[in-house]
Formats: C-alpha cells, structure tokens, sequence
C-alpha cells in the first residue's frame, strides 16, 4: 500500500489524538528511517528520546532475539533469570538501592506517587489521605487520570475531570515557592529536571540543588521524572547529575527499553520503595524478561559505546551551531546535551511549517507546543549527520 491509502486507513479507523507528520516510516536502521516510497529520513526527534541508541541497535535486537528464543513473559507471579540481574544493574547505574518495573512513563509516574504517600502515612505519620505532593507548572508526567490531574495545560485536562486530589502546582524553577509550598502534610515534590513537552525548559543554574536541599530539609521526597532527560540525553546520565543531585527517587523509561521495547521504572530507596508489600501495586507485563533482558542490553551499550559522553560532546557543538544561525524567526535556542529546543517568535507562523519543509528535505523533527522545535536525535548519531541536520536547519530557517 502506498503512503497516502496508509494515511487515510489510520484518519478513517483510528482516535485523532495525534497529528503526526505526513509521512509513513515502513523501515528504519540507525539514524535513519524510510518512508514507502524508499524516501530516506533522518530522525531527528528519536520517539521523545526512547530511541537514544539509533533504530533496531543489533545487540538489542540479538538481545531481543535470544531471549524470545527463551521465554518473554512469565507475570510476577514467578521469578526469572532476568529479573534479579536488571533490578541489580539498574540500581549501579542509577546508584539507586531499589527498583520497581513497569512498562510505561505514565505507570512509573503513578508507581512513584504511591509510594510517595504510602512513605508519607508509614513513616513520615502523615495522616492518611491527607498526604500532598508538590508539582511544578507546566509539567508533563503523562497522561492518565491521575497525571493530566497534576497538568496545568488545558489541553490535556478539559473534558478530562474530575481530577485526582493531593497535589499543589507552583511554578517551575522558583525555590521561593517550593518552600512556601510545603507544610506538615507535604510527602513529596515532583519534578522534571529540565521540563522537555514544555519546550526544553532548562531551570535557573542551582536550582535542583537547592530544591535537593530544601527536599531534605524538610523530609520531603524528591522524585525526579527523568522519563525523557535520563540515559545520556542530556549529557550525563541523569540529568539531576549537572547539580549533583540524587534524587530520593527517580522515574526511568523510554531509552530504558533501547528503542524496541517498552520498559519502565522507579528507582530509588529502600525505606521507601520498600514499603510495598505484595498485593498493593503491580503490572502484568512490569518486569518480563524480554524487557529486563533488552533493557540489561540497553545499559550496557550506553557505556560501551559511550553515548553519556557523545552527547555532553556532540550536544554542545549543536547548540552552539544552531544558536549561530541568523534568522528573524529565531527567539532562543536553548538545550543540554542532545536535547535541544529552537523557539521561535509568534510572527513566525508557528513551528509546524519549519517542520514540515525539514520532512521535504529528509529531516524529521517534531514542534512542542506552538512555537518549539523540538531536536533530540539518537545519540549514536556522528559528527558529520549532526553537521548535515543542522545546515538543513539553517537553510530553512533563512529561507522561509
Ligand atoms: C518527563 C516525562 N514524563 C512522563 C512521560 C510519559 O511517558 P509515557 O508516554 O511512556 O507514558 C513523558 C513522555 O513524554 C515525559 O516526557
């Protein structure tokens, strides 16, 4: 079938909930995707940061293929070989003392705030259902119920109430109201240490640190969603490390599944994740061995093909290259490592065009918001790609 029947099958049978590109991807290797008419893209965007290590990486594939050959899924009713070995491996990376799986951001977003009020009426003596975790304005941690509850963007929340209780919004990057938020019945503060669906929104320079500080000061959990900025987007493994913050917990997902699978995930202390007794929280598919054995797989390429520091080195060089770029569309260009967001003025019509015209030149990059394109491509990319990505940018941003 051809791009456009494709197309319309999907307008005709599926919920518009998405408005993607035109344009149908029936293969893709690397950094790169083809269309059905063989039109070759380079992927820019990376499925939000879930394709860090490039398109169908052969050892996550190999790794995919062998334990398919073995068994996929077992439930938690049962232990597998792979389950002990990836709870291990991903508490060094993390440098976390515990893990608890799942297999979307959204379910490690909820995972986490259970734990954060269960820790609240167990230990903190919080009394029961009174329990308040603090978030920021702006956030995006997903779209269940539970977290378009603690959205302020009218998008995701018209229509969509009514809303689960317990959180306080304050506005991202201010210390100030973080401490005038909290009070006895504060058991956690949520937050995306650069916010990423906003527009890569980079917080004031100590700010983490600070909030690490107040956090503990007042025995508050601070849990990080690094769903987006963890696994070298932006540079370091977590994007918490810039300010040598370790956070009391922290939400993986996305590039934890190597792009081939979906994997999640809250990592963090044993007081508190520890809590869980068996019964109270769970997943069918949370922890199967496919998922452990590719995202095991996962980790270890991240180190063997140092792509933390391909990032930190590739993403400042972008940064700077697109910063340099003289256009009157052009507000900021801001970002960390391969994670970087181009804003542009109102007049210049919307981000959505620039995209569309970088699609007619082989560049697949995606707007955030009206007026944010979004540039985040698989960390495996090369210097010469990366130079190639951003003269097309140039070329479009000056031409139209
Ligand atoms: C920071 C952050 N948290 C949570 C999520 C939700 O993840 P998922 O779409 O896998 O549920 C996302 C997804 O974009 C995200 O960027």
């Amino acid at each position: 079938m051809d791009s456009a029947t494709l197309m319309d099958l999907a307008n005709t049978y599926g919920a518009h909930n998405y408005k993607p590109l035109p344009v149908v991807i029936e293969h893709a290797e690397g950094v790169f995707m083809w269309d059905c008419e063989g039109r070759r893209y380079l992927d820019f965007l990376s499925c939000y940061s879930a394709i860090s290590h490039g398109h169908r990486h052969p050892r996550l594939v190999k790794a995919a293929h062998d334990q398919m050959d073995k068994v996929t899924v077992t439930s938690r009713a049962f232990h597998s070989t792979e389950l002990g070995p990836f709870f291990q491996e991903l508490c060094a990376y993390t440098g976390t003392q515990m893990v608890l799986p799942m297999n979307s951001g959204a379910e490690a977003i909820e995972t986490a705030l259970k734990a954060a009020r269960k820790w609240a009426y167990q230990v903190k003596r919080i009394p029961r259902h009174d329990a308040e975790i603090i978030v920021c304005s702006d956030n995006f941690h997903g779209r269940t119920v539970t977290c378009v509850s603690l959205s302020t963007e009218p998008l995701y929340r018209d229509d969509f109430g009514p809303f689960t209780p317990g959180f306080r919004v304050i506005p991202y990057g201010d210390v100030a109201a973080l401490e005038a938020a909290i009070t006895p019945n504060t058991a956690a503060f949520l937050v995306e240490p650069i916010q990423g669906e906003a527009g890569v929104i980079l917080p004031p320079d100590g700010y983490l640190a600070k909030v690490r500080d107040i956090c503990t000061k007042a025995n508050v959990l601070l849990i990080a969603d690094e769903i987006q900025t963890g696994f070298g987007r932006t540079g370091k493994r977590f994007a918490c490390e810039h300010e040598g913050v370790q956070p009391d917990l922290m939400t993986l997902g996305k590039a934890l599944g190597g792009g081939i699978y979906p994997v999640s995930a809250v990592a963090g202390r044993r007081d508190v994740l520890g809590l869980f007794v068996p019964g109270e929280h769970g997943s069918t598919f949370g922890g199967n061995p496919l998922a452990c054995a590719i995202a095991r797989e996962a980790l270890r390429v991240l180190d063997d093909e140092k792509l933390v520091e391909r990032s930190a080195e590739l993403g400042a060089w972008l940064l700077q290259r697109l910063g340099a770029i003289q256009s009157p569309h052009i507000k900021e260009v801001r970002g960390r490592g391969l994670f970087i967001g181009m804003v542009l003025h109102k007049e210049a019509g919307g981000a959505r065009r620039f995209c569309e015209a970088l699609m007619g030149r082989g560049l697949l990059c995606k707007e955030t918001h009206d007026d944010v394109i979004r540039f985040a491509p698989p960390l495996t990319i090369t210097k010469d790609q990366l130079e190639w990505a951003a003269g097309q940018v140039a070329e479009v941003m000056i031409e139209m």
